[in-house]
């Protein structure tokens, strides 16, 4: 019987590694809306290897906390909450889907309300040990494009590549203007408002104690702003010393 998910357990070592074949890692970090995880997923594609959202764990658990109905980012629930909560993920035809408590939360989390959450909560070092563990165990036995705030400096600071993909937050702001505006849910929001969410994120991300988003020693930066998606992939794949095709 054909499964319908995949989960990175069922892979053997020599699945993943033949005897020659070296295990590597490219992380990409970068602000919310720069593009990394559309250049992360194209890249994956191209060299064959898994895409990891590492945003998508700190979702789930932001989601949690919402559900029990707490402050994402008051530690004092959120610490107990902690060792009762399974967040794994599994793949089904090439993406990603995230498991909450053994719950499919995939269609759940791209809310703003669950990015906001999940920034808060990102910022308790608990949380962060715990997902932390969970990415380089999945990271130690298969190549892999991982992206996030922290992979290239605290997760995989060992990755082969390493890219800080970035672009201004007026820039990103359009774009997520325009995705939401094309899916139907601006739910009444102006260009501003979205702008004013983004710099939050950004403050927030960037500016708390732990792990704050910046860019790892040795990432190139790639700024999206004035690039297409083709021309970042491209960008990406010259310095990685491969040749599109
Ligand atoms: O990449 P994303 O927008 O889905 O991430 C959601 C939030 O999760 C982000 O605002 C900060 C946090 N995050 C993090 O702290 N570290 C990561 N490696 C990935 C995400």
């Amino acid at each position: 019987m054909e499964k319908e998910f995949e989960t990175l357990s069922d892979y053997t070592d020599e699945d993943y590694c033949g005897a020659e074949e070296e295990v590597f890692s490219v992380a990409i970090d970068g602000p919310a809306g720069a593009g990394k995880s559309t250049v992360a997923k194209i890249i994956a594609k191209k060299l064959g290897i898994v895409y990891v959202d590492t945003g998508a764990m700190y979702r789930a658990m932001g989601l949690k906390a919402l559900r029990l109905g707490y402050d994402p980012a008051d530690p004092v629930n959120v610490i107990p909450m902690l060792p009762g909560t399974e967040v794994s993920i599994a793949y089904a035809d090439g993406a990603q889907h995230i498991f909450l408590d053994g719950e499919d939360v995939s269609g759940l989390i791209r809310t703003e309300e669950v990015s906001q959450a999940a920034s808060k909560i990102s910022a308790i070092p608990e949380v962060r040990e715990k997902l932390v563990e969970l990415q380089r165990k999945i990271a130690e036995k298969q190549s892999l494009v991982m992206d996030g705030r922290d992979i290239g400096t605290v997760v995989l600071p060992g990755a082969k590549y390493k890219f800080y993909v970035t672009a201004s937050a007026e820039v990103r702001a359009q774009r997520r203007y325009l995705e939401y505006e094309q899916k139907g849910k601006l739910d009444g929001r102006s260009f501003g408002d979205i702008l004013a969410e983004i710099i939050e994120r950004d403050d927030r991300d960037m500016n708390r104690p732990v792990a704050p988003l910046r860019p790892a020693e040795g990432a190139v930066i790639v700024d999206t702003s004035e690039l297409g998606i083709d021309e970042v992939v491209a960008e990406v794949l010259n310095i990685m010393g491969l040749v599109e095709n």
